[in-house]
């Protein structure tokens, strides 16, 4: 897999958002481009959603308004991101194409008058949506406004799945190119199973409703199928805009956000990674999500610099509450996504739109206009990217890995696993919080990837593990690194069979046992597990416990109660030059940090003293060091660092006071 490399050519850190300016009379754009040389900004994405617009009628083009537009912004130093409008096709597509909409998994065919309902396995729309992209790059390849092509929009959300004819045709067709024999595919999916052996292709449908649950490797392979229709369907894009214009190409991922799309193929397939990120309301702490995300976005990016496509400068319109931020709270947020990553910060969208499903969705100008705090701190934002200029091209290392696999979380999203409440995104939430509040930065990785660089590996939801993936962990373990599993870890195979041998077998030798039977737990049951690593100090636990079969792994902390009260709840064992831990239980943020603490003292990651709710990240440059500090907290925290705050021109010499709330970002000599 390559990473992503090429960068557009724009100076600086760039600043921007959607652009939609076909909502809008003329008069307006000449006000929204002085607007934008007032909030610094530089980049926007145009065209995302103007299909209609552009062909009005099959084959007839009207590329006038977009001269005016891309003239326009070139003119006042804003450069474009000119967007493939495949997302939403025109109403004459679905007119003349009836049968290339989606039908979802119940049946029900889906209508026109929204985005993302056209079948991405139907010729029609291949053709149609390479043939726009095509004209698109003819007209505009050379325009000196356009800096890079943004294809399609955030892929497989609103539609992932598709079950229409012709999907079920391309299904088939993935299929025969997968197992060739029929006996191949029979023995993948187990189809002895409830007697559902196939006999000829034809007869293999896809994973549609059935009387009861369906057969999990069928339903694991129509993931990967959609995830490949999608792919393919940028690749087309992404060729017919080669052919006329030699921009990097992107699109818009939504990383931890949506669940559809394998990023690390993904990431093989564009120039630069972008991303989405929206804050979900519910969570007072979703700011630690947003560390997640970007955390995830800059891994599939290879570590290289990534664009932060979209988030919101306030509330957004989809929610079931949809929570404004708080005063600063927009700074934060884009300085957590710069400190991870990202060189652009750019937002959905520049105006607040009068008409359509979104006019609640906040905007750069809102629609309260410039006398608003929504713009003051637009305007300050596009004066602190400026400030942090430098910044650009700065990498972020770390020393710990946190295992992420998409085929993984599908698989354990399957119907009828032996518990609900163990769930792949709560998991991942909990390890990388305590990582979080712990200060430690983490990079993601695939348990395939080479994990020789990291002193930690932690793998928090590894369900589906490959005995390829296992052995690769097994050799990471035996050349002195520290693996840490959670429960419920490599049970399956890539058809999702359980392995040979039982559960946890593949990794018997990294972590000195298998796992004898699953002790999931009621609803609401709390149980506790008495710690002895050092310390003597008793952790609660809920969910699930595990009975272990022990191969040499010594007991750190054992059961005080519940199903499998007696027994080995976590455990060390040393193999090679390394250790494997294991947790059998689900403990919550609070009860890891015992645990951590224990694992990164056999790893050698050191933690700081600072307070959890000020997270710091350092972005390492050619000169100089930037360390990115945000306070989330009310009170104002200390941080030891030396050196010039680029967002005020003061310089510390060994401490530097973070208001509550505030940022900072030190550029250390
Ligand atoms: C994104 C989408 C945008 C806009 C935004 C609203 O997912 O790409 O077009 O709809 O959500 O939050």
């Amino acid at each position: 897999m390559t990473a992503a490399t090429s960068w557009p050519r724009i100076a600086g850190l760039a600043y921007g958002g959607d652009y939609n300016p076909e909502q809008w009379p003329r008069e307006t754009w000449d006000e929204d481009v002085r607007l934008m040389r007032e909030a610094g900004v530089t980049l926007v994405s145009v065209g995302i959603f103007s299909w209609a617009m552009l062909e009005p009628r099959e084959g007839e083009y009207d590329f006038a308004w977009m001269d005016d537009l891309l003239d326009l912004l070139h003119a006042n130093g804003v450069a474009v991101d000119l967007g493939t409008p495949t997302v939403a096709p025109p109403a004459w597509f679905f007119a003349t194409y009836p049968e290339a909409r989606v039908v979802t998994r119940d049946g029900v065919t889906l209508g026109a008058g929204s985005r993302g309902m056209a079948s991405h396995s139907h010729p029609a729309y291949q053709d149609a949506s390479a043939r726009i992209a095509g004209a698109l790059a003819r007209r505009y390849g050379d325009h000196p406004a356009v800096v890079m092509w943004h294809v399609h929009n955030e892929y497989g959300v609103p539609v992932g799945e598709d079950y229409s004819p012709a999907a079920v045709d391309a299904w088939r067709v993935w299929l025969r190119t997968r197992y060739v024999s029929l006996d191949a595919l029979n023995a993948a999916w187990g189809t002895a199973f409830w007697g559902q052996r196939y006999g000829e292709w034809e007869h293999v449908g896809a994973p549609a409703a059935a009387p009861t649950t369906l057969n999990p490797a069928q339903r694991l392979d129509f993931a990967r199928f959609t995830d490949d229709q999608l792919r393919a369907c940028f690749s087309r894009e992404k060729a017919a805009i080669r052919e006329h214009a030699d921009q990097p190409v992107t699109t818009n991922f939504m990383a931890h956000q949506s669940w559809n799309v394998d990023l690390w193929k993904w990431a093989a397939l564009v120039d630069i990674v972008s991303d989405d990120h929206y804050l979900w309301s519910p969570d007072p702490d979703a700011h630690v999500l947003l560390a997640l995300a970007a955390d995830l976005t800059r891994s599939v990016a290879g570590g290289n610099p990534w664009i932060l496509m979209e988030h919101s400068t306030s509330g957004v319109n989809w929610q079931g509450r949809n929570i404004s931020k708080r005063p600063g709270e927009m700074r934060r947020n884009s300085l957590a996504h710069l400190g991870r990553g990202a060189d652009a910060i750019l937002f959905f969208q520049w105006r607040a739109s009068r008409s359509g499903a979104e006019k609640f969705h906040s905007a750069m100008l809102p629609h309260a206009g410039t006398e608003s705090r929504v713009w003051r701190e637009v305007v300050e934002l596009g004066g602190h990217l400026r400030d942090l200029a430098d910044v650009r091209g700065s990498r972020v290392r770390a020393d710990v890995a946190v295992l992420y696999d998409w085929e993984s979380l599908w698989a354990q999203e399957l119907d009828w696993r032996p518990s609900e409440d163990v769930q792949f995104r709560e998991r991942m939430r909990a390890f990388y919080e305590r990582l979080w509040r712990d200060h430690v930065t983490v990079d993601f990785a695939h348990p395939g990837h080479d994990l020789s660089a990291y002193k930690l590996v932690v793998a928090p939801a590894s369900y589906l593990l490959t005995r390829d993936s296992a052995a690769n962990l097994t050799r990471y373990v035996e050349a002195g690194g520290t693996l840490l599993v959670n429960f419920f870890s490599a049970i399956v195979d890539e058809n999702d069979a359980v392995h040979d041998g039982g559960f946890g077998a593949p990794l018997k030798d990294a972590l000195g046992l298998t796992v004898e039977e699953f002790l999931p737990m009621r609803e609401g049951d709390t149980a506790a597990v008495r710690w002895t690593g050092g310390e003597t100090v008793d952790l609660p636990v809920d969910v699930w416990q595990d009975h272990l079969a022990l191969a040499g792994a010594e007991t750190v902390a054992e059961y005080l109660s519940g199903p499998a009260a007696g027994k080995a709840a976590i455990t060390r064992h040393e193999h090679g030059e390394g250790v494997g831990w294991y947790v059998g239980t689900r403990l919550d943020v609070d009860a890891l940090a015992t645990v951590m603490r224990a694992v990164y003292a056999d790893a050698g990651v050191e933690i700081s003293g600072l307070p959890a709710t000020l997270e710091v990240v350092t972005r390492h440059g050619a000169d100089a060091d930037f360390v990115v500090a945000i306070n989330h907290g009310d009170d104002a925290a200390l941080l030891p660092v030396a050196g010039v705050n680029m967002l005020t021109g003061v310089e510390t010499d060994g401490e530097l006071e973070v208001p509550g709330g505030g940022v900072a970002v030190v550029r250390t000599a």
